[in-house]
């Protein structure tokens, strides 16, 4: 037996257990006749003490000891002298009566604590190191409750977990696919699925009328914090079933999870259509824990001589409220804040209202008092407000705002990572027009339906058709998306044909579905939700890398195993890939 208890488990009522450990070393102490091991495993730390009157051999050998060194120890649990409170174990030590090396180890490139040393480089090259620290281990340990929850909430609501296949052919979820070249079939290729999606629509076709499935997928495109190029969907499916049947569903799921998980009630789902997230937040993904809402200026600011915002397509902005005390430099860093590259705002104007409800704007050549009552009302603005405003295209100025308003709802405070505030965003365009291919792409994949009310529009005015589709976005984070399918194989056809597939080449990639809805499809629709981005929401922060246990880094790199990487030309041969490689 390697050890009777782990190293988290120990109380006073054990003192004068014989025990058995084993576990890493995290630190030695040598304080002149003692010398302490903070012993450590996955469930705590555990402290060793020796006597160096009692035994000497044992306590230089226990001063030997190097971090990370492996080693197992019997002896009999005592009452600590000087009491850890922090420490669940803290009130007890182990005096050491043997001492075993199961194995040295090398002084780790970075501290094994809480807050370490190690840059995030050297952290991904020795993960094994970095999986030993808490923070990593509890972030696992949270990923793997909600991959629990999840299946037992689903499980007993009837849905089955049905694997799909890896290695299939392209699916349209508009990233690169990863692709894989076939050793058997020269000069063919495999792609990994973007996503099980055409896979959950058979099974559909197959009767299986709920599936679900905790599910890799990979996609070749740019990462970001909460992107990797492999990541996990929790993806559904539902048969015989309209959207609100959905939506009810997975509401359901999330609020069991945060019930379950965090023992948080979640508050009610709002919902916005797309359209109004655009007018009201500039995005498809708003946070709505606060409020700050977007208002538009244009009728009452143009007309003024003021050029930026005459030649507007819009002139839009927001209220911060009791920002009306930032000082000069503070506006001009917002202003550099929105003129950066990735954001791209010419300018920045602002509008104070003064503590006796009189105006000072940054346009006052151009606007008198009683316009800039104007603005105070449109907004509601009280004294101790801010009120910043943006002008130009509208899409484009829409996103600069929203962006803006991100950053002002930071600076006040008003993003606590402790609140939840969930939406639904439905009633998305079914199309998005691509001004680069001068065709129309679809905005969540060719398989969603349109809008039965807007069929007719399908010949007339594609641009304008609305979809049953939807996502749920808590925070500002867009966690998960779906839609209500099609499962008509003329409508398919059709929507191949208006995203510019000629018939052979819908026949030749999608074939195979079209087929499958020849032969009684049912209704159907599902939703498929990022695992990683779920598991960073319920620890607190956006980056979906600390919740994966081997993530690859901004470049797409996994530097512990070094990867991707060069193969044999033999290799190359076989797999019928004439390429040169450095
Ligand atoms: P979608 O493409 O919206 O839908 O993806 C669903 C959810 O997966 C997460 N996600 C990602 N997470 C980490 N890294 C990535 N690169 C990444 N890409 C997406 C997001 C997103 O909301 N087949 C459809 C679902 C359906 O229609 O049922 C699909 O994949 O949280």
């Amino acid at each position: 037996m390697y050890r009777s208890h782990h190293c988290g488990e120990l109380r006073s009522e054990n003192i004068g257990h014989e025990v058995t450990l084993a576990g890493w070393v995290q630190r030695t102490r040598n304080m002149g006749g003692m010398t302490f091991v903070d012993l450590r495993d996955r469930y705590g730390i555990t402290q060793l003490s020796f006597n160096l009157e009692k035994d000497e051999k044992l306590c230089e050998a226990a001063r030997k000891l190097g971090r990370e060194f492996v080693i197992q120890v019997q002896g009999v649990v005592i009452e600590r002298e000087s009491k850890n409170d922090r420490l669940d174990t803290g009130h007890i030590e182990i005096e050491v009566r043997e001492l075993k090396v199961l194995n040295e180890s090398q002084t780790p490139p970075f501290t094994i604590e809480d807050e370490t040393d190690g840059g995030e480089e050297v952290r991904m090259k020795y993960r094994y190191l970095d999986l030993r620290r808490n923070p990593l281990r509890k972030n696992l340990e949270l990923r793997h409750k909600l991959g629990f929850e999840t299946r037992k909430f689903l499980s007993d609501q009837g849905f089955l977990e049905i694997e799909t296949p890896y290695l299939i052919k392209s699916t349209p979820e508009g990233a690169r696919d990863f692709v894989v070249p076939s050793r058997m079939h020269g000069g063919e290729f495999y792609a990994l699925p973007q996503s099980p999606q055409t896979f959950k629509q058979i099974l559909m076709v197959g009767g299986y009328d709920r599936y679900f499935q905790i599910v890799r997928c990979f996609r070749d495109e740019d990462l970001r914090a909460d992107r990797q190029p492999e990541f996990t969907q929790i993806d559904c499916e539902m048969a015989f079933v309209e959207q609100e049947d959905i939506l009810n569903t997975f509401e359901s799921l999330v609020r069991h999870l945060f019930q379950e998980v965090k023992g948080i009630d979640l508050p009610d789902y709002q919902r916005l259509t797309y359209a109004e997230a655009m007018r009201r937040y500039g995005s498809d993904k708003p946070d709505i824990r606060f409020d700050m809402e977007f208002v538009e200026l244009t009728d009452v600011a143009q007309g003024k001589d003021f050029v930026v915002f005459d030649s507007a397509e819009i002139v839009v902005g927001i209220c911060a409220k009791g920002a009306a005390s930032y000082t000069r430099k503070q506006l001009d860093q917002l202003t550099d804040f929105v003129k950066r590259p990735q954001i791209g705002a010419k300018g920045l104007i602002y509008c104070r209202v003064n503590e006796d409800g009189s105006m000072k704007s940054s346009v006052d050549k151009f606007f008198n008092e009683a316009d800039l009552q104007q603005w105070k009302s449109k907004f509601n603005a009280e004294p101790g407000d801010l009120i910043l405003v943006l002008a130009g295209e509208t899409d484009k100025t829409r996103k600069q705002l929203n962006e803006l308003r991100l950053e002002m709802g930071n600076q006040l405070g008003l993003r606590d990572s402790k609140t939840y505030a969930p939406l639904w965003v439905i009633d998305f365009p079914l199309l998005e027009w691509d001004e680069d291919g001068k065709r129309f792409l679809a905005m969540h994949h060719p398989f969603t339906s349109p809008k039965p009310e807007h069929l007719s529009l399908l010949d007339s005015d594609p641009g304008s058709i609305n979809a049953n589709a939807y996502d749920m976005v808590i925070n500002g984070v867009e966690l998960g998306g779906g839609s209500i399918r099609i499962h008509d194989q003329k409508l398919q056809a059709r929507m191949f044909e208006i995203l510019g597939f000629t018939k052979e080449e819908a026949e030749k990639q999608f074939g195979f579905l079209m087929g499958a809805f020849k032969y009684g499809a049912p209704p159907h629709g599902g939703i498929a939700f990022g695992f990683d981005r779920l598991a960073a929401m319920f620890g607190g922060t956006d980056s979906i890398r600390d919740y994966i246990a081997f993530p690859k880094n901004n470049a797409g790199r996994d530097l512990m195993i070094d990867s991707p990487s060069s193969i044999s030309a033999d290799q190359l041969e076989e797999l019928s890939l004439n390429i040169t490689q450095e």
